[in-house]
């Protein structure tokens, strides 16, 4: 099939969170099966200095934006065959210091920055002369994308427009902007309503994509479920119930990228290693604790956690069960950046606990899977996870994950009551400190018997997510 992907981050040229590796890996795995696939992205800075062979196209937008006309460029580059990343060069727009945001607050412009990307996403389906069947959008910032499909198609006389599939990798973030910016989006208001792209008044990015794709899907199945209750809701549950109802909601479990995250080969690694022998494990391990700064023993068992630093990921529980369980004999690593209030609460937990805590502040490709593969736990007790790759990532590292049970950390990780024969990972229902450190507990229980520890260390490795079965999913919904 001919398919365009959009999004506003893909790995390796952007990343925020987990929707780059999905939306590169998505791409790959697609191409690898043999179809045909674009990938619409934002040109960031930094990305023309470390892309060889991307090229300027000759093609020039000219989209309106509200009652100003705005222009940018197109460049492309072709990481494998089957495969063109199309990149949305405005530096007014894209070249600054973050994605979203800079010092902790959102660019005020996000509304009119990722309306103008969903114009020119929604221009590229339309005029590329290679015609995708499937245009694939992903998240609030290109939400907007169906709903102008949609339009084009009944007033410009578009015929044979693609089929149109949303995914939702995260219900909380739903791209609310204040009433007035619908006018930038130049539709009528006929779509400015609660069945369509209005709340309470305000603009919602998300909600356009709901109503108006051909097909839903999210990350897991488990959240699929969840996000049809007020409780996971967001307020949009009752639009979600409906989409169900009429068999358009799907939950889809997200693969990994076995080329990028894997032991044996891995230059950011010290030492491979593989399920035939964990030795190279232990060296990782003492190479992570002397980067770190945690004393180098090999027989306390080391915690680590890779994270933005929001309520969702469950870092109010995770410091609680952290400063109980400190007190016996165990290290903690943690990578993450993002609310001031956590980054100042886990240095603080750093400094209270030396030797035993290490707190890394910031975005850190290289140290994050040094962190995968130096740990013997992964903790992940987030409040709510549409899917989560880091506890899948774990799993293939032998680093036995801690997870709450929700979304896709339940669809994905086995708990010895859930398995008995082949458990991989620990996981605890209730949200509280006391269920987190109670399952902290199983995990040194686990450790200290070291051929148990083996059995869930291989089951991790065995475990399975290649992008395979889950391509076949999607291709069944690009397909109809
Ligand atoms: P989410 O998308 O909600 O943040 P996921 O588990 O799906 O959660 O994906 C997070 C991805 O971002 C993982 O690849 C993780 O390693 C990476 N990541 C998160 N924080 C950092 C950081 N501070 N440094 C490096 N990588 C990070
Ligand atoms: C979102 C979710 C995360 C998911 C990722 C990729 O950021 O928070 O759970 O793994 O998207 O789908």
């Amino acid at each position: 099939m001919r398919i365009l992907l959009a999004s506003s981050e893909v790995h390796p040229y952007s990343k925020t969170g987990g929707l780059a590796d999905a939306t590169s890996a998505l791409g790959k795995a697609l191409a690898k099966a043999g179809h045909q696939v674009g990938i619409v992205t934002p040109l960031y800075r930094g990305i023309r200095d470390k892309t060889p062979g991307l090229r300027r196209v000759d093609w020039h937008f000219d989209l309106p934006i509200g009652e100003k006309r705005v222009d940018a460029e197109l460049w492309t580059v072709e990481p494998m065959k089957g495969l063109t990343i199309y990149f949305i060069h405005k530096p007014e727009y894209f070249d600054r210091a973050g994605i979203y945001n800079e010092g902790g607050k959102d660019y005020w412009d996000n509304g009119e920055r990722f309306i103008f990307f969903s114009k020119c996403v929604t221009h590229l389906v339309r005029y590329l002369p290679w015609k995708p069947e499937v245009v694939h959008v992903s998240d609030w910032q290109t939400g907007l994308v169906p709903l102008m499909i949609h339009h084009q198609t009944r007033t410009e006389g578009w015929g044979n427009a693609p089929r149109v599939c949303m995914t939702i990798h995260n219900l909380a973030y739903q791209g609310f902007f204040p009433g007035s910016t619908y006018a930038l989006t130049n539709l009528p208001l006929d779509y400015f309503h609660g069945e369509g792209t209005e709340r309470y008044g305000w603009l919602n990015c998300l909600k356009a994509g709901i109503a108006f794709a051909d097909v839903v899907t999210t990350v897991s199945p488990r959240y699929a479920r969840e996000i049809t209750t007020e409780q996971f809701g967001e307020g949009l549950d009752g639009l979600l119930r409906k989409c169900e109802g009429q068999g358009r909601l799907i939950g889809i479990l997200n693969g990994v990228d076995y080329e990028e995250w894997n032991t044996k080969n891995n230059s950011w690694l010290k030492a491979p290693y593989s399920v035939r022998s964990l030795r190279g494990k232990a060296i990782n391990k003492s190479e992570l604790q002397r980067e770190v700064g945690l004393p180098a023993q090999p027989d306390v068992p080391l915690y680590g956690t890779i994270t933005r630093l929001t309520d969702q990921k469950g870092m109010d529980i995770e410091l609680g069960a952290l400063e109980e369980m400190l007190s016996t004999d165990m290290q903690f690593a943690l990578l993450g950046s993002g609310s001031q209030e956590h980054e100042r609460a886990f240095e603080r937990l750093a400094r209270q606990h030396p030797g035993k805590v290490s707190v890394r502040l910031g975005y850190d490709h290289g140290l994050s899977h040094r962190i995968e593969a130096g740990c013997d736990f992964y903790l992940m007790p987030s409040r709510f996870e549409p899917c989560g790759l880091n506890q899948m990532y774990s799993l293939r590292y032998g680093t036995i994950p801690i997870v709450r049970r929700t979304g896709g950390l339940d669809d994905s990780v086995s708990d010895v009551t859930d398995n008995p024969q082949t458990p991989n990972g620990i996981k605890f229902s209730t949200y509280s400190t006391l269920a987190l450190s109670k399952a902290i507990r199983k995990s040194l229980a686990i450790y200290s018997d070291k051929k148990l520890l083996r059995h869930y260390q291989l089951n991790g490795i065995k475990a399975d997510f290649s992008w395979d079965r889950a391509i076949k999913k999607y291709v069944e919904c690009y397909q109809g």
